[in-house]
């Protein structure tokens, strides 16, 4: 459309021009050009020189020859003609008549010169309807730019047909150069356009990505809830057996079961609950003084306990010597550390070998917590700190999770004025570092 729009712009504003110039320089020229033949002189030159080969004409009778001589006699016109041309006088002063900057460039293109013999013979000195520019400068001509096309008859026995061709030098450019506007409005156009264009893919993709991260933590969660109901269940149906009431440690064992699939029951339900809490953003820190030092070793004593059973986490620890108190959410900050841990451990392929550093710079703290894990690319880090996001996307049930924790981490150390970053390669681990204000 645009293309279409700045097409016909540009031929009408060529029409304009050459119906403001043709008009008035076609009624300048015809008062000018005595006799309407080419220009002053013309028409005494084309008339005593036809005058002079008409009479030698009546001398040759063979064809060959007298080919040869019309050829001869439009040779030395044109040569005449170009000699005496005075037409530059013409435009000069057309231009400063009407306040031009620069003269038009002109073109004489003959297509007909022909002498009468007699009331039948012609002799036939040049034809041709493309035409022979003979005189001026002007390199392209066309309907465009005509401004006479002349059929002359000079003294009833020469015909001549020629067209006279005039135009502004570099008048295409000149005519782009007043269309700037236009040009400009345009591509701002079409860059509206593009950019609208790419702004509304990518709102839609981000909607088509928050929608299946949606449907993925449907399933994940029904998965989730749906598992510790089942044991649950199981359970409560062998205890009603009463073979298996009456033995007392198999009770014992049927009813830890179930006190353990409660709990995780109530942990996934506590999970799902905060994330209303963190988005409403109505999260009140309760904060306290600590050690951090002390508070994280017994941070991780606990969380090496928790883990005891399975044995797989090796933790090493390397603290900074510093011994200030910082202001933390107690419980906050457990969770938050306890997730980072969780996924360094669930994301570790055999053992987990971990290593939490904590190093001060300034007035701030600095806490890694590194892991050997299977790591992740680029692409995945983008997206970790987002709610429901999961690295490998779908409903997986190998590793599971909701994609929630690190969305909680992120919320709960940015309310302690911290900020949290991530490094990982593929295969290789990662390292999520947490720096927090000392005051
Ligand atoms: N230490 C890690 N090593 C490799 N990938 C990790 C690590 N920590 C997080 N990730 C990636 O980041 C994603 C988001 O982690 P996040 O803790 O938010 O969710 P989750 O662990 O999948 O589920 P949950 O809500 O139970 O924590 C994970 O699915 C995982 O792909
Ligand atoms: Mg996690």
């Amino acid at each position: 459309m645009q293309y279409f729009l700045v097409y016909n712009t540009y031929e009408l504003k060529d029409k304009e021009f050459i119906f403001d110039y043709r008009y008035p320089l076609f009624e300048a020229y015809e008062s000018c050009i005595q006799k309407g033949v080419m220009y002053n002189e013309a028409f005494v030159m084309i008339d005593t020189m036809a005058a002079k080969f008409k009479a030698m004409s009546d001398t040759i009778c063979s064809r060959s020859s007298r080919q040869h001589h019309e050829k001869l006699f439009f040779t030395n016109l044109v040569k005449n003609l170009q000699k005496y041309d005075d037409l530059d006088a013409f435009f000069n002063e057309y231009a400063e008549n009407n306040n031009m900057v620069q003269a038009f460039e002109y073109a004489i293109v003959v297509r007909h010169l022909g002498i009468l013999l007699n009331d039948t013979i012609e002799a036939v000195a040049y034809d041709n309807p493309e035409g022979m520019k003979i005189l001026g400068n002007l390199q392209t001509y066309n309907t465009s730019n005509k401004i006479v096309d002349a059929r002359n008859a000079i003294k009833d026995y020469c015909l001549l047909d020629y067209a006279l061709y005039a135009d502004i030098p570099q008048r295409q450019f000149m005519l782009w150069q007043q269309m700037s506007g236009i040009l400009a409005l345009s591509v701002l156009s079409i860059a509206i356009t593009l950019l609208t264009f790419v702004y509304t893919i990518r709102n839609w993709l981000k909607q088509q990505k928050l929608s299946d991260m949606k449907s993925d933590f449907i399933n994940n969660i029904s998965h989730e809830l749906k598992t510790p109901l089942a044991t649950i269940a199981v359970a409560s149906k062998s205890l009603q057996n009463e073979k298996i009431r009456n033995n007392r440690s198999m009770t014992d064992d049927l009813l830890e079961v179930n006190s353990r699939q409660t709990k995780r029951l109530q942990k996934l339900i506590d999970q799902v609950l905060d994330l209303k809490m963190w988005e409403k953003g109505t999260l009140q820190l309760d904060k306290v003084a600590v050690n951090l030092n002390e508070f994280l070793e017994n941070l991780i004593n606990d969380f090496k306990l928790r883990m005891e059973e399975d044995k797989k986490v090796n933790i090493e620890i390397n603290f900074a010597d510093f011994n200030d108190k910082i202001n933390i959410d107690k419980f906050h900050f457990t969770t938050a550390i306890y997730n980072l841990l969780d996924n360094a451990v669930k994301y570790s392929e055999e053992k987990a070998s971990i290593r939490i550093r904590s190093s001060r710079l300034n007035n701030k703290v600095n806490i890694e917590v590194s892991d050997k894990g299977i790591g992740m690319n680029r692409r995945t880090q983008q997206y970790i700190f987002e709610k429901f996001y999961r690295g490998q996307q779908g409903n997986i049930h190998t590793i599971k999770g909701l994609g929630l924790g690190l969305y909680f981490v992120k919320k709960s150390i940015e309310a302690h004025g911290g900020v949290i970053s991530v490094k990982s390669q593929k295969g290789r681990g990662s390292t999520f570092t947490i720096i927090l204000p000392i005051d």
